[in-house]
């Protein structure tokens, strides 16, 4: 079966800088933020898509459908984990609480269409997941003064991509959880973990970076021509 994304699109990308938020600026003849929604929607495994706006959004285009997948909106809050209860929540009711939902970062518009695949077969068996890939760098702690204090060990350290994909119910419990405890969840999984659950690590391509910096949308314009 097919399942609905939620697409948190509500930061402000402050590291970015800019006065037009990342999401809307250009990636390959498109706004970055429809350039995710396209490849998406363009996913057999995508039934729709609910998109997170800050609440004043002036560059929105007002698409209701891409790909002729329905798009529906809500709006964001202050923390990410903020606009993804409220995209959870604007789902539509045919989504139940035991269907399984993707989260996607507007901010990752080169996620491989395979990957994609491989985490909804292997997540939905596993009863939840996440792409991400296994440290390749050496890992140091550092003091404050930036002095490396000493070195992590490499193994069994991934880094955390989107998709991540939970059940609706389990997912809106588990960040409502964090948020009640006042704990800053930086992705659906910290809040699943956090809630007892051992999300499945699938491991993805490194290109599907989050642009955080300009660099970053130079490195995204690159690989998207590649990955096609
Ligand atoms: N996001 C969101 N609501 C927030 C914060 C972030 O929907 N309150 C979204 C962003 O739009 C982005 C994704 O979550 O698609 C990942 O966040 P990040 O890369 O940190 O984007 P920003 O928060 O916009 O950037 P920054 O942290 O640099 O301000
Ligand atoms: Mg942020």
């Amino acid at each position: 079966a097919a399942l609905w994304c939620v697409v948190p699109a509500a930061g402000r990308g402050l590291r970015f800088g800019g006065d037009l938020p990342k999401q809307y600026l250009p990636l390959g003849g498109r706004p970055l933020l429809l350039q995710t929604l396209e490849r998406l929607a363009r996913h057999p495994r995508v039934a729709g898509l609910v998109v997170v706006l800050a609440a004043q959004d002036p560059w929105w285009p007002g698409a209701d459908a891409v790909n002729g997948k329905p798009v529906r909106t809500a709006t964001g809050g202050a923390e990410r984990a903020d606009s993804v209860l409220a995209g959870l929540r604007a789902l539509p009711d045919a989504v139940s609480a035991d269907d399984f939902v993707l989260v996607h970062d507007a901010a990752r518009p080169c996620v491989r269409y395979e990957d994609i695949g491989r985490l909804v077969a292997e997540g939905v068996a596993a009863g939840g997941a996440l792409l991400g890939a296994p440290l390749r760098d050496t890992l140091k702690r550092a003091d404050e003064h930036d002095r490396a204090l000493v070195t992590e060990a490499r193994e069994a350290r991934w880094r955390a991509f989107t998709p991540q994909l939970f059940r609706r119910g389990e997912l809106i419990a588990a960040l409502e959880r964090a948020r009640a405890e006042g704990v800053a969840v930086t992705d659906e999984s910290m809040a699943m973990e956090r809630a007892g659950w051992r999300p499945l690590l699938v491991e993805g391509a490194e290109d599907n970076i989050k642009v955080t910096t300009p660099a970053d949308l130079a490195l995204a314009e690159f690989l998207l021509a590649r990955i096609g």
